[in-house]
């Protein structure tokens, strides 16, 4: 899949954003501040997922403007498809349209745009919270199957109103009996999301585990090991309608006065973790700071192959300012194992040693003055 035209307008600081990038590296480089992680966030967003900035969509338009406006037209392997954005601080201003026809949400066009994007809070990956894990697989099997993202919407909002129930029963207000509704919907849902989840953990340690050890030369192995709050074993089963949505409710059940007492569900998917191990041993807690750097490496890119493999459509790379956190052997490690791929790099200083189409960002435009770039 390649992106064959891009603009922006209005989105943040961009302004009269038009290009025609390459089908091979892309490299938008400029000072600080000035709009590169603007324009991948921008790209990012007509993916359907939620920013990788935790922006907002009112925060996407312009501090002084009413609209952001977005186009994007990309080829895969079967279509031309394009894709229409106006933004507005007001959501009853919104327009969407995929090949013309109109969507309510951003989320609308999930599916369509594949990206995989590594931004350097991505190099800490194996090692920061568990929640960092979570989402990340979360939103790779999202990619992969659209209907998990709405799942997983769904056991969010049983979980919160779960909690509000456990708040209002230590308060006196409400019957612990009225949990029952909310454990059995909590138990099916959180059951499926166990099984996925664990299933897409052991082809991620397969597909980072090949990357892994061509990065440390053979010398170090990589594993990852699901953690899950709920059940002691899940190799093997995939009944979450049946045995293991009982077993779930059984847990929920069993934690509930410990749950009424700290007012939060203690056990459930939104506690579960997967561990990186290298040779072993858990990275998190004994990984040195590279061991640490390639096994995020060797996840996200596994997050591209497997996006590949699952959907037969190359991803579109973004990679935001993460070259420069690398030294030089693991920078030519990624680029050369994401030939083939469509790439969009931002970085500061033009990056003389790469080669692709140069885009030069300064104050949210880009000034080189033919809209194609400058191959070099
Ligand atoms: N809604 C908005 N309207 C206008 N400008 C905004 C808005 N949101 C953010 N900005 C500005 O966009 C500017 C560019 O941000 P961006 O993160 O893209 O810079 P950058 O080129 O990636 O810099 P760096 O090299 O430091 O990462 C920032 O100065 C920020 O204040
Ligand atoms: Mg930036």
């Amino acid at each position: 899949m390649k992106i064959t035209s891009f603009s922006a307008d209005g989105f943040k600081n961009l302004r009269n954003v038009s290009v025609e990038p390459s089908d091979g590296v892309n490299i938008i480089h400029g000072e600080n501040a000035q709009g590169k992680t603007n324009f991948i966030e921008a790209i990012w967003i007509l993916s359907g997922a939620r920013s990788f900035r935790g922006s907002k969509e009112r925060d996407m338009v312009a501090f002084d403007g009413d609209f952001a406006r977005l186009s994007l037209t990309l080829r895969d392997s079967e279509r031309e498809q394009s894709i229409e954005a106006v933004l507005s601080k007001n959501p009853r201003e919104r327009k969407i349209t995929l090949n013309g026809v109109k969507q309510r949400y951003l989320s609308g066009l999930f599916g369509v745009l594949k990206c995989v994007v590594f931004t350097p809070e991505d190099l800490e990956l194996s090692k920061g919270s568990p929640d960092n894990r979570r989402s990340f697989a979360d939103l790779c099997i999202s990619q992969i199957k659209p209907a998990y993202s709405r799942t997983i919407l769904k056991y969010e909002n049983v979980l919160l109103q779960r909690n509000t129930l456990l708040k209002n029963i230590a308060a006196g207000v409400s019957d612990p009996d009225d949990l029952d509704v909310w454990d059995e919907q909590m138990a099916r849902l959180g059951a499926y999301i166990s099984v996925i989840k664990y299933q897409y953990t052991k082809k991620l340690a397969v597909f980072a585990g090949r990357l892994y050890e061509e990065i440390s030369k053979g010398r170090e192995s990589f594993g990852l090991k699901y953690c899950s709050t709920v059940y002691s074993e899940l190799e093997g089963r995939a009944d979450w309608q049946g045995e293991l949505s009982r077993e779930y409710l059984v847990v929920l059940k069993r934690g509930r006065a410990e749950d009424i007492r700290l007012g939060f569900t203690a056990a459930g998917v939104h506690r579960d973790d997967i561990a990186v191990l290298i040779n072993g041993i858990s990275a998190k807690e004994f990984g040195s700071q590279g061991q640490n750097r390639s096994a995020a490496l060797s996840m996200k890119l596994a997050q591209a192959y497997i996006l590949f493999e699952e959907t037969s459509e190359m991803p579109i790379i973004l990679l935001d300012d993460v070259l420069s956190e690398l030294d030089k052997s693991r920078r030519e490690f990624i680029i050369s194992k994401l030939k083939g791929m469509q790439i969009f790099i931002t970085c500061c200083e033009p990056a003389a040693r790469l080669r692709g189409k140069r885009f030069e960002m300064m104050g949210g435009e880009i000034i080189n003055r033919s809209k194609k770039g400058v191959e070099r």
